[in-house]
């Protein structure tokens, strides 16, 4: 796809591009905003340099590709509720992400995705890896395929959260989606079962549905699918959360990594 506003440069072949030629402080024009936008379509995450990004910025960054979603286990800043702090320093016992999840898939309208802005990193590691749920479904044999088409899975996160806040007498969101799901802009299909959240398969003996589960996540896994961002200060990754799936590495104890997110609302799977 040519482009004459921004610069892409793609980093694998199946996910994952770096975007230049552009300052995300300013407002975006009109056809900087629509190239962002194909790019993260044809490429499912994109990254961005050297942008020092202030909070009414990222809130304006995140609007301008929908509603902005606000997270039903994690508080966001007391003046932007929209911006959730991600944080992990010598003192944290636990880091959001670290295992293979699309972010609150648990929802009824998971979000369409999220802007991660870092501004503080140890001098090495806390890389974040994604992984094309396009190329997971492409790779699959048309037989499994076929198989999972007509299959629906449940996406939990009071498991999660009940061990994390024991203190907290909340339910979290709970819901079910198809195993496959179609991008509501590309039309492609791509898989939609992560470790983190999808508890069970409906309609199968729970031996068949956790084998079956245990398959899925496994096959995200293959390097070939995935893309992993090396941060450094004022760097962005901004993903599409309906064909994509990420895990935040956690190898760098007792350093710190620090940044802000905002997540814009999705629609239901279908
Ligand atoms: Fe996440």
């Amino acid at each position: 796809m040519p482009y004459e506003t921004i610069d892409v440069r793609p980093v694998t072949k199946s996910i994952g591009a770096e975007i230049f030629g552009v300052d995300l402080n300013e407002p975006l024009s009109n056809s900087a905003q629509s190239e962002i936008h194909d790019a993260l379509m044809e490429h499912q995450v994109i990254f961005f340099r050297d942008q020092k990004l202030n909070h009414d910025s990222h809130i304006r960054l995140g609007r301008a590709f929908g509603e902005l979603a606000y997270h039903s286990g994690v508080a966001g800043l007391d003046d932007y509720p929209e911006i959730v702090k991600i944080h992990a320093d010598a003192e944290s016992t636990f880091v959001a992400g670290e295992n293979w999840h699309s972010d609150l898939s648990e929802y009824e309208e998971p979000p369409m995705g999220s802007i991660l802005y870092m501004h503080t990193l140890p001098p090495v590691g806390g890389d974040t890896l994604w992984s094309s749920m396009y190329a997971a479904y492409d790779a699959l044999s048309d037989e499994m395929k076929a198989f999972l088409e007509p299959l629906t899975a449940v996406h939990d996160s009071n498991h999660i959260y009940r061990e994390l806040f024991p203190d907290v007498e909340k339910t979290y969101p709970c819901n079910t989606h198809p195993v496959i799901r179609t991008h509501p802009v590309t039309k492609r299909k791509c898989l939609f079962v992560n470790a983190s959240k999808t508890t069970k398969i409906n309609g199968l003996p729970k031996a068949e549905g956790d084998a079956l589960l245990a398959f899925l996540f496994d096959h995200v896994k293959n390097p070939n699918f995935q893309v992993r961002f090396r941060w450094q200060p004022h760097s962005i990754a901004f993903w599409d959360n309906r064909c994509t799936q990420h895990f935040a590495t956690w190898d760098y104890f007792p350093e710190t990594r620090s940044g802000y997110r905002v997540t814009i609302a999705g629609d239901k799977p279908y």
